[in-house]
């Protein structure tokens, strides 16, 4: 904080019971969260140690990352080996690879491509206010953040075909199980939808590869990613399609959620001026709706953290969702109040009390992406629009994602 609040003591911790599957897990996490941090607990069989307190998220994610490791990774088949899922050396490689891009000053390259991104969500809202067509909010978020990503991916905007074709991503992501082990979607449905996305993957390499033969290298992305791939000498794009691919993924997905909850968390708190600062606005609703609302590990040997053992081969879940909601920590938790994050406003100043683009060596490369793109969308879109939600969802789906229960129809009328 600005004024730290201490922790509360420590109640023992009593493992809870088995975890059914699916949505449920949130609310066998809650439980488990009640007898203190860390607890005990088991899913499927396995034993699990859920981390909530800040000092221990720290330890975890950024203090001891060779005991609390990336494994098995539950996304694999989709992402293959691109900078999510690789360990060791190979990840370092490709972290230090694009890291320059992803930096405060290395993002300010793809500003002009998000504004023109932006700038579609714009006509496309003019022209429903016009015409008094629902707009479905959700979608154009979704659109939004694909089409940022994919222009700094490959310099181009998107088009239809493409979006059509990376339907596909979300297919996958929709049937990903919210635990390594746990059960996944319909093999066959996730199988057509990964060669969909390997096809076009194949497809958008093979046209930067001839643009770049015909007119020298551009300052896309994939071009950086071909420059590194000439070693693979058995199937050169294979990295690049799984760098593609992951790119594509952790960058669209996740923004698009946020902003979704975004205008939901609006739509909810009519008294929360429209104007204030969307940096403020983004980071409240990160804080209420992380959409990365868990951090999966494995502890790699035994271990202590705060002064109770995790053995060896034991899940570790950091829980972004429930250490934002934590009282102790963060006071009337459950308001969204974005003036926290305003200068002045109340906030923790321990790093492991706001985690929602994770800490430490592996956390989100794109933070300073997602940052800007959603300020400039919002810069653009909330002095100009007034967005009245019809029939919101009632329910987060706590999936791979944390994202609204149902599409977000509204009407859009241009603020007079
Ligand atoms: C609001 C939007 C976003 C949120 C909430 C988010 C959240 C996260 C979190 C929590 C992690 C760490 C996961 C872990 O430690 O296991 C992560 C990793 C990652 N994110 Fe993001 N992310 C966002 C947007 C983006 C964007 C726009 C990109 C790409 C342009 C991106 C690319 C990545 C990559 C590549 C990693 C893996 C980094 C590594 O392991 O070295 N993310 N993200």
């Amino acid at each position: 904080m600005t004024a730290a609040v201490p922790r509360p003591p420590q109640a023992p911790s009593t493992p809870a019971r088995q975890a059914p599957p699916g949505p449920a897990l949130i609310e066998v996490l809650t439980r488990a969260a009640g007898h203190g941090s860390p607890a005990a607990f088991e899913l499927d069989g396995r034993p699990m140690t859920l981390v909530t307190d800040p000092e221990q998220v720290r330890q975890v994610l950024a203090c001891r990352p060779e005991v609390y490791v990336k494994h098995s990774h539950r996304a694999r088949a989709l992402l293959g080996d691109g900078l999510i899922t690789a360990t060791g050396d190979a990840w370092k490689r490709q972290r230090r690879l694009l890291q320059a891009r992803f930096t405060v000053t290395g993002v300010r390259r793809y500003e002009a491509g998000i504004a023109a991104a932006a700038e579609r969500i714009a006509r496309r809202w003019s022209a429903a206010a016009g015409t008094g067509d629902l707009v479905d909010v959700g979608e154009d978020m979704r659109f939004f953040a694909l089409d940022t990503i994919w222009r700094a991916l490959t310099g181009d905007p998107l088009d239809e075909a493409a979006h059509r074709e990376l339907a596909a991503v979300d297919t996958v992501v929709a049937a990903l199980p919210t635990t390594a082990g746990a059960p996944t979607g319909d093999p066959a449905e996730v199988g057509a939808a990964l060669g969909r996305i390997d096809a076009t993957a194949r497809r958008v390499i093979a046209a930067a590869r001839a643009r770049r033969a015909a007119h020298g290298p551009s300052d896309a992305l994939l071009d950086l990613l071909l420059d590194a791939s000439g070693s693979d000498a058995g199937d050169p794009d294979r990295l690049v399609r799984d760098e593609l691919v992951t790119l594509l993924v952790a960058g669209h997905e996740t923004t698009a959620q946020t902003l979704a909850w975004l205008f939901l968390m609006l739509h909810q708190n009519i008294h929360v001026p429209r104007t204030s600062e969307p940096g403020a606005l983004v980071a409240e609703t990160l804080r209420l709706y992380p959409a990365v609302w868990l951090v999966p590990r494995c502890a790699a040997r035994d271990d202590v953290l705060g002064g109770r053992r995790v053995a060896a081969g034991s899940g570790v879940l950091v829980c972004p969702y429930l250490t934002h909601r934590e009282p102790a920590w963060w006071p009337d938790p459950e308001r969204f109040d974005p003036a926290r994050f305003l200068p002045g406003g109340v906030r923790p100043a321990h790093p492991g009390a706001y985690v929602p683009f994770g800490l430490g060596p592996r956390a989100c490369l794109g933070q300073q992406f997602a940052l800007r793109e959603t300020a400039a969308l919002l810069a653009r879109l909330l002095p100009a629009f007034t967005v009245e939600l019809r029939d919101p969802p009632a329910a987060p789906v706590f999936g791979a994602n944390l994202r609204p229960g149902g599409p977000l129809p509204a009407v859009v009328r241009r603020r007079t």
